[in-house]
């Protein structure tokens, strides 16, 4: 019976058709799936629906200032002692202009939370002097922000904003983020869809509290978004944190992380999902290429230069810390051909068209 929920390349739309009107009980079932069937589906279905290019989304994480106080963040506001660090934007504009050398289209820009109009204003500065100066799709990924703030950065020439929901089920979120509620982060992911922003979410994999219920609905809530981009990793505990003696809830069965990828995938047959960096913590110098056998088709090479990158240790073990944005490019795409894949040409934009 569950078998027959397996989809294969050759019942395509039937699948997608199914996957529309999954719910718990069946995500559920996917999630027990014998692990190497469930593997491989999730692959074929990428392959037949974002086909075997691997679009690379540069990722540059330019402040770890924030004012927030999420329990399980490593540059949360109570994080002693990190040092505190915002780029200047001639310094991200000398990162963004040699990525089109990388084979990278997309810049992603990444930071802690800031209330704060003046740094609203620079972010919007910062997109449009990218925009003017060189070709980059951009991303930004800076918390929850007021509508009028999104606007203003999608005037400036904002493509895309990520934003993660980090779990579905609005008790443990509150618990986790002491300074805003689910329901505001759903707003904020509602307002930038309004505004023709393409969205990408997500959720942590495993946060303690976290049951297989809440997974399964962690997934059918990206489905529920239709979301352009869909960003999943394992939580891992930092030890400056509220939650350091806390294990990830799959901490004894970590091959549940890529379950979770695989049934993601099997869900949302033609969102972008890159295979994040915290897998690559969790499984050092493998994790990520075996989400890309798992449904994933997007990597993230990190392009902050090496001598901020200490200070942006959202979670321990993160990789490439010691490294900076040539020696990264240079590993991704030797990973990527490793696995007989092609780097994408273009900027990777959203197979979604949405009713607004
Ligand atoms: N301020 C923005 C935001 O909150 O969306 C972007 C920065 S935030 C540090 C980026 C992501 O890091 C979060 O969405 C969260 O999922 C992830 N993250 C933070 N701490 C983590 C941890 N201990 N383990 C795994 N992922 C973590
Ligand atoms: Fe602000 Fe994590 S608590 S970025």
């Amino acid at each position: 019976m569950i078998e027959t929920m397996i989809p294969d390349v050759g019942d395509v739309a039937r699948w997608i058709d199914e996957a529309r009107h999954l719910d718990r009980r069946a995500v559920l079932d996917l999630l027990a799936l014998p692990r190497a069937a469930l593997f491989a589906a999730a692959d074929s279905l990428r392959r037949a629906r974002m086909g075997d290019d691997v679009f690379l989304r540069g990722i540059v994480e330019f402040s770890n200032i924030c004012t927030n106080d999420c329990l399980y963040c490593g540059i949360r506001r109570s994080a002693e002692p990190t040092r505190r660090y915002r780029m200047e934007l001639d310094e991200i504009l000398d990162v963004a202009g040699r990525m089109a050398r990388w084979q990278q289209k997309t810049i992603v820009l990444q930071s802690g939370e800031l209330a704060s109009a003046a740094e609203d204003r620079r972010i919007g500065e910062i997109v449009r002097r990218i925009k003017e100066t060189t070709d980059l799709a951009v991303t930004l990924s800076a918390g929850n922000r007021p509508r009028s703030v999104y606007a203003q950065w999608r005037d400036c020439g904002m493509d895309r904003y990520l934003l993660r929901f980090e779990t579905s089920d609005p008790k443990l979120f509150r618990y986790l983020h002491p300074d805003c509620t689910l329901e505001e982060r759903l707003r904020c992911l509602h307002d930038l869809r309004s505004l023709g922003v393409q969205v990408g979410s997500g959720f942590m994999i495993g946060v303690p509290g976290e049951t297989l219920g809440i997974l399964a609905d962690n997934i059918l809530l990206c489905r529920d978004l239709d979301l352009d981009m869909i960003g999943i990793g394992p939580f891992i505990s930092h030890p400056g944190t509220p939650l350091a003696s806390q294990a990830n809830a799959y901490a004894e069965d970590t091959a549940m992380y890529f379950v979770a990828m695989a049934v993601l995938r099997l869900v949302n047959p033609d969102s972008h999902i890159p295979a994040t960096t915290a897998f690559d913590a969790i499984l050092p110098h493998e994790g990520r290429d075996l989400c890309l056998q798992r449904g994933a088709n997007v990597f993230m090479p990190n392009n902050t230069p090496g001598r901020y990158r200490r200070d942006y240790q959202l979670y321990p073990n993160k990789p490439c810390v010691d490294e900076d944005g040539l020696q990264c490019s240079q590993c991704v795409a030797a990973r990527i051909w490793a696995l007989g894949r092609m780097i994408g040409d273009g900027p990777g934009h959203s197979h979604k068209t949405h009713d607004l």
